[in-house]
């Protein structure tokens, strides 16, 4: 194991300025096992990544470096990727060549789908680095470890597609979709990164709540392939809307069947049966809560039947178990560590 006779892994991050980066930063900062050597940031290169990240003040005095593939440090174990879609598949043919021996994991949706015509289709840009698809292993973590155990690269879920896929697993699991599943996932402003734009504009989100990308929606695919993996035949329909909620962090997941055949025991069995020994999934009645999970990777789950209509409901923190926390914990499984180490903090109350 590459770990093996070492104190610490050395890692770093590209895209350190944006809001998962710099999650990311504070996770592995605090991390028994690592030792964050740099962080990049194209136009902070040369500034402390405090003086961007202001919550890292007296945490660290790492600088921002250039996001120079042939310049980073060679004994690198692990690589994070936090850019936008579109620049790790520019990124990686370079990285496999400099750092050939270092793990990656991605966080952006370069990696996710296998297909790159439907990559073509959603991210409305060419796939420049197909030949290195079949490489990345999808990171969700509780439902895929055994795959990302062995895995050098991973390609870490989106969002919504990681609060959906825990809440659905437990309907597909028994049975309880027919043909079709309604999914409404509510999100808060951080999800759309740090550059300002005029939907994630205070005056304009403050007190709005309104749908986007109706049906169409780039997570949709990742799920629906994630699902196609996972049970033979898999052939239903998703209906997925996104919702953006006037709050900064956090996605709320309801998703919706009809089938009069299941019944409340059946579906509470099988989200015991499923997430019960998952140290970061919490299986709660009533309804998850977004406050409940705030800041931490903690995932609340919920699922009930009522009038024929059976429900599951998931509350993520899109920052940290939509992204940097689960990035960490693909990090402990890939290197052999215990799952959870850094990522032990609860959420907040309120
Ligand atoms: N926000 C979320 O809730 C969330 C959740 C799950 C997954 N993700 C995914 O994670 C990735 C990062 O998201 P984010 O919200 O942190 O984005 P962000 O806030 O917009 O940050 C993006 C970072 O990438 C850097 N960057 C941009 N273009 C680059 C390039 N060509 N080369 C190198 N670095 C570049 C930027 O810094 P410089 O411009 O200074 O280099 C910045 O630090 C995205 O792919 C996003 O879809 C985000």
């Amino acid at each position: 194991m590459l770990f093996k006779g070492k104190k610490r892994l050395n890692a770093g991050i590209i895209g350190g300025a944006g809001y998962g980066g710099a999650e990311l930063a504070k996770l592995l900062l605090f991390h028994p096992r690592v030792h964050l050597t740099f962080v990049t940031s194209r136009r902070y290169a040369g500034k402390q990544i405090s003086s961007v990240n202001r919550f890292l003040t007296k945490v660290t005095d790492l600088c921002f470096i250039e996001p120079d593939i042939e310049a980073l440090p060679l004994d690198t174990d692990v690589l994070f990727l936090a850019t936008p879609h579109g620049i790790s598949m520019k990124l990686m043919p370079d990285i496999v060549k400099v750092l050939p021996r270092a793990k990656v994991i991605d966080l952006s949706g370069d990696f996710r789908l296998k297909n790159p015509h439907i990559y073509r289709q959603y991210y409305d840009t060419e796939h420049t680095a197909t030949d290195l698809l079949g490489r990345f292993v999808y990171g969700l973590t509780e439902l895929n470890r055994e795959n990302i155990r062995s895995a050098q690269y991973v390609a870490n879920p989106g969002c919504f597609a990681t609060g959906i896929i825990l809440a659905l697993m437990p309907l597909f699991s028994c049975d309880a979709v027919r043909r079709e599943v309604s999914v409404v996932s509510v999100t808060g402003s951080s999800g759309a990164g740090e550059m300002h734009k005029e939907v994630t504009h205070h005056p304009v989100r403050a007190q709005n709540f309104k749908s986007y990308k109706i049906l169409e929606h780039q997570h949709t695919p990742e799920i629906e392939q994630f699902f196609k993996d996972r049970f033979r035949n898999w052939d239903y329909e998703i209906g997925f809307v996104p919702q953006s909620g006037p709050f900064v962090r956090g996605i709320f997941t309801t998703a919706m069947a009809y089938n009069e055949a299941i019944h409340t025991d059946t579906l509470k069995a099988t989200l015991e049966q499923l997430y019960k020994a998952e140290r970061f999934i919490r299986v709660v009645n009533g309804s998850p809560e977004i406050n409940a999970v705030q800041g931490s990777n903690y995932v609340e789950v919920s699922g009930m039947v009522k009038r024929n209509f059976v429900i599951s409901m998931s509350a993520i923190d899109n920052l940290v178990r939509g992204a940097s926390g689960q990035a960490v914990q693909n990090m402990n499984i890939m290197f052999g560590f215990e799952e959870h180490e850094g990522l032990e903090f609860p959420g907040m109350r309120p």
